[in-house]
């Protein structure tokens, strides 16, 4: 029994941001090019009265929990597989009250540059 408001809050919740940043010849060593850009992250918490814990993880990374204070914002960074279009990050937020798991990045669907 999920009401309108609360969707709306959850969706809120779910505004990430994925901006993947060119790499600029400072890594890799004259590897400029043959290697994925890396994707950024972000998830902000917009409750406005809770704290929001959320704990991401791929299948060889476990990234651990972190707790964000109001309009506190966490980001992650990580470089998506060069081969396959298989890298999926999923993540469980934990609110009052609230448990739920949302895949955040899901290589094959997530193709912008800049996603909001
Ligand atoms: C959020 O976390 C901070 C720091 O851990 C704590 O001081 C504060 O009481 C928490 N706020 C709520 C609403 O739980
Ligand atoms: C992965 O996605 C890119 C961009 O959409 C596409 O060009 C490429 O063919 C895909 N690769 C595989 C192995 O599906």
């Amino acid at each position: 029994m999920v009401s309108l408001s609360k969707m709306m809050l959850l969706l809120s919740l779910f505004l990430t941001t994925l901006l993947p940043s060119q790499l600029k010849g400072s890594e890799g060593g004259g590897e400029e090019g043959l290697l994925p850009s890396k994707v950024h992250v972000a998830i902000t918490n917009f409750l406005v009265h809770d704290n929001l814990t959320v704990h991401c993880k791929d299948k060889h990374n476990d990234l651990g929990a972190h707790t964000l204070k109001a309009e506190e914002t966490y980001t992650f960074v990580f470089r998506p597989n060069f081969f396959f279009n298989v890298t999926l990050y999923f993540c469980r937020f934990v609110w009052v009250g609230a448990s739920h798991y949302f895949d955040i990045y899901v290589q094959d669907r997530d193709k912008c540059v800049e996603c909001h």
